[in-house]
């Protein structure tokens, strides 16, 4: 199958890129800033992804079997500190590959977010209405309606947990911000309140992957972890992962009631995950095995060997 994916250079686009090459796909994979290899690409484009021209016109030349959109502004401090490009990149983009997949009749695979519910009623199904608490949500959710209006016969879109694994530059994902703090000798401030249901992105992956090859399945799925934990606990298992001790890695917990930017924090995202859970062939992973996945990412080599 020929993809184009876009956001190649991503946590979630670069595992893809290996996972969509280990089944012999022919992957375009489009990459903005980055200037470090793929693995797993067949061809490499930069294009910034905000020029309507230039996304229609390579859509037109490459004439994908399916379009893949990894591409986003994909954290909330993000998107607050420039809405009108997280606009553009959440919800422009994401319209226009609907647009452009419905032209060519092909696949369309969109990543939305957990963050698109409050946090205050799980577990969350599909069907229950979402209720963003920040423009990050708002944004993802209005991507998924743009999306859905303008392909409906073609596309799917995930909602997918906060991710772990390891990401190209080793600094995007969850283990390696917290080693970057804990080599900087920072105590990261985590909420002993606030819970999450990770799965690796090369998890998600799978499920990408699967969802571009099983044309039978659109509109909006679920997919997570086997796990719901604090982000204190999170932290603790990947602390203890490392064989770092408290002192070498120290944790300052927070409740939420005491801090007031919990507001616009989802409290409990716990997703349910059918319909998709029962019919992929991708296993749900537990904590344990993502962390046996997880790496020691360069930017922390030297500060890990000095202890
Ligand atoms: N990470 C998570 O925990 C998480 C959780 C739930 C959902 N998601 C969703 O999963 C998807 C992938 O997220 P991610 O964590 O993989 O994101 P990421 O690591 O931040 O990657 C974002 C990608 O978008 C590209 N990009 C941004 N602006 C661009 C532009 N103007 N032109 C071209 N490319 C541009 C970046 O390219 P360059 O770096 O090359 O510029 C990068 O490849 C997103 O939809 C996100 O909302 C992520």
């Amino acid at each position: 199958m020929k993809i184009l994916l876009t956001g190649a250079s991503g946590l979630v686009g670069s595992a893809f890129a290996e996972a969509a090459k280990r089944r012999g796909h022919h992957l375009v994979g489009v990459v903005g800033q980055a200037a470090f290899t793929i693995p797993g690409l067949a061809e490499k484009r930069a294009l910034d992804l905000t020029v309507t021209e230039g996304v229609t016109a390579l859509a037109l030349e490459v004439f994908p079997d399916a379009i893949v959109n990894c591409a986003a502004v994909a954290e909330p401090a993000a998107c607050d500190a420039d809405p009108a490009r997280a606009q553009v990149l959440n919800v422009e983009l994401p319209a226009l590959l609907g647009k452009l997949a419905h032209h060519l009749s092909a696949r369309l695979i969109h990543i939305s977010t957990e963050q698109v519910f409050s946090g205050d009623r799980p577990p969350y199904a599909v069907g229950d209405e979402p209720r963003p608490v920040n423009l990050y949500g708002r944004q993802k959710l209005e991507s998924e309606r743009r999306v859905h209006e303008a392909a409906p016969d073609f596309a799917a879109t995930v909602r997918a947990p906060l991710l772990t694994g390891n990401s190209l530059g080793g600094s995007r994902s969850l283990h390696e911000r917290l080693l970057a703090d804990w080599a900087a000798v920072r105590a990261p401030r985590l909420y002993r309140d606030e819970i999450r249901q990770p799965c690796t992105a090369g998890n998600l992956a799978e499920v990408l992957l699967e969802l571009c090859e099983r044309q039978d399945l659109r509109g909006i799925f679920h997919w997570a972890g086997a796990e719901t934990l604090s982000r204190v606990d999170l932290a603790r298992r990947i602390r203890a992962h490392f064989k770092l001790s408290p002192e070498q890695a120290p944790i300052t917990e927070i409740n939420r009631a005491d801090d007031p930017a919990a507001a616009r924090r989802p409290a409990d995202l716990t997703l349910d995950l059918k319909p998709l859970a029962g019919v992929l062939k991708t296993p749900i992973e537990t904590f344990d095995a993502q962390l046996d996945q997880l790496i020691l990412p360069p930017p922390v080599r030297t500060w890990y060997f000095s202890l």
